[in-house]
This record gives structure tokens, C-alpha cells and sequence, in this order.
């Protein structure tokens, strides 16, 4: 069962000089399967993302989530859609600093009101998951950049989304903080079959999807899927990026 289709999607940008970040883009995502987006600064995984993430609507073409198209919702009902359908995990993390840890994750569920008992249920299996209950009552300030990640992740996954997405999730992260966020994902899209789609310039990070699907100029140029092995689909990815060019790949090439 597909949980995203992206079907003949285009994005026009309108101004002086108008600009098509998109052309006709074709894919979808099956229920839990890991999917990486990579391509050279400027090809448009950026401009995909919001379109999946209904933050900004295609020109021509449609998404479809679970089913249904979100971009046919009302505001108030594109805002809740995206609020309980999907769970984001960003660069800079967004958390907010004046919440503890545990106050973060449980965001999600305190917008829908939901019954306190379900929610320390929630977070006590989660965060057990993702190896940080012990900080339940820190403060963001107060923890390492992979924790801040694991966080966000906890928070992203707290109200089971159909589709998490993830905008370079280790894009500030360490090496050893990465390799911990990238564990994660995988344990989670193997253990709790999460749908995942993470856009990233890191090909170590991106060794961890089930499947890399590459972008040039706004339109599909390749796909690679993983067989049993991380280190040679990591190797597999480098070439692909080389011939790709543009600077994808200057950021871990020196760091498996
Ligand atoms: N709001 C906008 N208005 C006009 N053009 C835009 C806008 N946003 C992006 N673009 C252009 O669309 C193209 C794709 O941008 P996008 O941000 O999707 O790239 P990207 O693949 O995410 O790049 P990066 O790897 O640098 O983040 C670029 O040429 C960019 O300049
Ligand atoms: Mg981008």
C-alpha cells in the first residue's frame, strides 16, 4: 500500500523571472519503507519537501497521503492534517527551549488533548526506544546535539504518524551524534515499520534508507535501492553523486 504518491508534480516559482524548481516529478513511497532524497544544491529536495508537506502547494500535479490529497483541505484542515498525519524532524531540531525534554515530545499530543495516562504510556515507550528517558526533565539547553535529535524524533513519532519526514536530520550533528540519529531511524522504520522520507546531502546518512532516489534540475535522475549491504549502497551512492556533481556529496565522503 502506498502511503505517498507524488504524481506528475511541477513548481513554478512566479516573480520577475519565473522558475520551475520542479518538472513532472513521479514517485510514491510504500508503507514502511525508508526513502532517501539526494541531489546537488539547488535540484529541488526542498521545494519536494514542502510540497509533501503541504507547506507550500504544487503548481500542477498531485500528492496523495494515505489516500487523500491534502492540498484539496481547507486551511484549518490542512493544518490538522498535517498535525496527525505526518511528524517532522529538522536540521536545527526546533525545540523549544523553555520546555523540558519530556514537555517537548508530549507537544503533539497536548494540542489534540489527549488522556494524560495515554501520554505517559506513550512517552515512557518511546523514549525508552530512543535511549533518552533519563532526560526527561532536562532542558533542551542542557543536552547533547544527538539527544536534541532523539528528542525531536520522540517528538515526531509520539502520535504515530502515517509519514514522518526528515529535512537533513543530521545536517548539525557530529559524526558519532549521526551514526546515533541514523541508528535510530532505522530501528524505528524496522521495529515500528515507520514510513520515512529524509531529504539529506550526507551519503552516510542516507545509507540507512531502504532506497535513494536522486534528483537533477527538478526532475528524477536515478534510484537506488539497499541490499544487504550499508558499506557497498554507501559506495553506490558516492558514485552516483559524483556523476550528479554539484557539491552533494563534499560533506561525508571521508567519513565511514
Ligand atoms: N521561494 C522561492 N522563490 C523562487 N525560487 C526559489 C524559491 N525557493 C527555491 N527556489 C529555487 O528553486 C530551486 C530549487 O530550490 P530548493 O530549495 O528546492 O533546492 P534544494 O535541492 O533544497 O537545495 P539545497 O541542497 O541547497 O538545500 C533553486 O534554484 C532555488 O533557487
Ligand atoms: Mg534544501
Amino acid at each position: 500500500m502506498s502511503i505517498l504518491q507524488v504524481r506528475n508534480i511541477t513548481k513554478v516559482y512566479e516573480g520577475k523571472v519565473s522558475y520551475k524548481a520542479l518538472d513532472g516529478v513521479n514517485f510514491s513511497i510504500e508503507k514502511g519503507e525508508f526513502v532517501g532524497i539526494m541531489g546537488p544544491s539547488g535540484s529541488g529536495k526542498t521545494t519536494l519537501l514542502n510540497m509533501v508537506s503541504t507547506i507550500d502547494s504544487p503548481t500542477a500535479g498531485e500528492v496523495i497521503i494515505n489516500g487523500r490529497n491534502p492540498h484539496q483541505l481547507k486551511k484549518k484542515d490542512i493544518a490538522l492534517f498535517r498535525r496527525r498525519e505526518l511528524g517532522f524532524v529538522f536540521q536545527y531540531f526546533n525545540l523549544l527551549d523553555t520546555l523540558t525534554v519530556e514537555e517537548n515530545i508530549i507537544l503533539p499530543l497536548t494540542l489534540d488533548k489527549v488522556d494524560t495516562k495515554v501520554m505517559a504510556e506513550r512517552v515512557a515507550r518511546v523514549t525508552n526506544k530512543l535511549g533518552i528517558s533519563e532526560i526527561l526533565k532536562k532542558r533542551t539547553y542542557e543536552i547533547s546535539g544527538g539527544q536534541m535529535q532523539r528528542t525531536a524524533i520522540a517528538r515526531a513519532i509520539i502520535h504515530h504518524p502515517q509519514l514522518i519526514l526528515a529535512d537533513e536530520p543530521t545536517g548539525n550533528l557530529d559524526s558519532k551524534s549521526s551514526k546515533d540519529v541514523m541508528e535510530t531511524l532505522q530501528h524505528l522504520n524496522e521495529e515500528e515499520n515507520a514510513t520515512m522520507m529524509m531529504v539529506t546531502h550526507d551519503a552516510l546518512a542516507a545509507s540507512y534508507c531502504n532506497r535513494v532516489i536522486f534528483i537533477k534540475d527538478g526532475q528524477l535522475y536515478n534510484e537506488l535501492h539497499r541490499g544487504q549491504n550499508r558499506q557497498s549502497f554507501y559506495q553506490q551512492i558516492i558514485d552516483v553523486l559524483s556523476v550528479l556533481g554539484g557539491n552533494a556529496h563534499e560533506l561525508s565522503a571521508t567519513r565511514i
